[in-house]
């Protein structure tokens, strides 16, 4: 029999590709998203790359009664993937209690009701955003946490910090947290991606929909940084790659071979590319120009972050593989699907 995986947040962006990994590695997946930042035609793109339709329930995880009942519908549960989740960092300035209602109330409901329901396992969506600007890079995991610039950032450091707590007050429960760096590209089939609502304020959409026209020109937000180029570095990550590490992590849980019972693991490549070279990379990969001009800097980004991914490497035997030119090019082909699909 397969072992029953419940991803949160599973139509979302990092949500969906994961839910075709799991599936691809013989888990039966059921999702529950609420769909305020994704859409149910997810499905049908998981359903066309792996041929099996994952079970749904339209449901949020501020919902404490319905999660109740939809852990008692699907018995049997062996782990819960937590992605379900606001973050946009601007939208978190603005709203802060929706930010902390959804992403800390949905995760103490989860943790609340995974021992009534003999669900011992969690895998965390967190972010490198709880480094802020590293002392030392590469950064791995035992860099210290930064104060948060952001709601949405403090979210994932609280978030992270009741996980610890909850597993320190000897609950019957494992974790691993995933700090991913910034996930980008979509899957090679096109039939899943990322689906920015309104105007994006993540790099690579807003590259994409300018290269199609939807955007006269990026901003590059400052090229006075302490940098070769003068713009902010990264370590952008293939979505396809992140996903797979979700897999691993899953079979760790379950294996029980965890060295503690709450694990960190970096994902990120352990590349930095500046804001220039990953349009001039866009650019190159797909043979289309990006007009851009440089403006002022945005407040609070970091100056440069990239990850050390040796424990991940190591411990979980995962490692980013897909290059950088692929990623781009698995952006611009959703971006051009996108398109199509706006216009009819
Ligand atoms: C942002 C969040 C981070 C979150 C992540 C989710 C901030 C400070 N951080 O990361 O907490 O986990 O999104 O994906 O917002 N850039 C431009 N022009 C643009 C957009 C971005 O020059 O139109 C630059 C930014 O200044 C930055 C880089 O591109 O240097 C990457 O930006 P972005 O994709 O927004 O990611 P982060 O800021 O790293």
């Amino acid at each position: 029999m397969k072992e029953r995986i419940l991803v949160t947040g599973g139509t979302g962006y990092i949500g969906s590709h994961t839910v075709v990994e799991l599936q691809l590695a013989g888990y039966e997946v059921i999702i529950i998203d609420n769909l305020s930042n994704s859409t149910i035609d997810s499905l049908a793109g998981i359903e066309k790359i792996t041929g099996i339709k994952p079970s749904f329930e339209n449901l949020d995880c501020v919902d404490y009664v319905g999660l109740d009942y939809m852990f008692s519908k699907y018995e049997g549960i062996k782990a819960v993937i937590h992605f379900a989740a606001s973050k946009a960092v601007g939208e978190s300035v603005q709203k802060p209690i929706l930010y902390y209602r959804n992403n800390v109330n949905g995760l103490m409901n989860i943790l609340d009701l995974m021992p009534i329901h003999g669900v011992q396992n969690i895998l965390f969506s967190s972010s490198c955003t709880v480094y802020g600007e590293p002392d030392m890079l590469p950064v791995n995991e035992t860099a210290p946490t930064k104060p948060a610039t952001s709601p949405y950032g403090n979210t994932k450091q609280i978030c992270e910090e009741i996980i610890r707590d909850v597993i320190h007050s000897g609950a019957f429960m494992n974790s691993i947290i995933l700090r991913y760096f910034n996930p980008i590209g979509a899957h090679p089939s096109a039939q899943i991606g990322e689906l920015p609502i309104g105007v994006p304020s993540n790099l690579v959409p807003f590259i994409t929909q300018t290269a199609i026209g939807i955007h006269n020109k990026l901003n590059v937000f400052g090229n006075d940084y302490n940098t070769p180029d003068g713009t902010c570095i990264r370590d952008y990550i293939n979505v396809v790659d992140l996903a797979k590490a979700h897999v691993v992590a899953v079979k760790r849980m379950l294996d029980c071979v965890q060295d503690e019972p709450l694990e960190f693991f970096n994902i990120g490549t352990g590349r930095g590319v500046s804001v220039f070279e990953l349009i001039h990379a866009f650019e190159m990969s797909n043979h289309v120009k990006v007009p851009y001009t440089v403006v002022e800097r945005r407040e609070g980004d970091i100056e440069k972050v990239w990850a050390d991914p040796q424990k991940a490497n190591t411990i979980l035997g995962w490692k980013a593989e897909i290059s950088v030119e692929d990623t781009l090019k698995s952006a611009w082909n959703w971006e051009k699907r996108l398109h199509e699909t706006r216009k009819v």
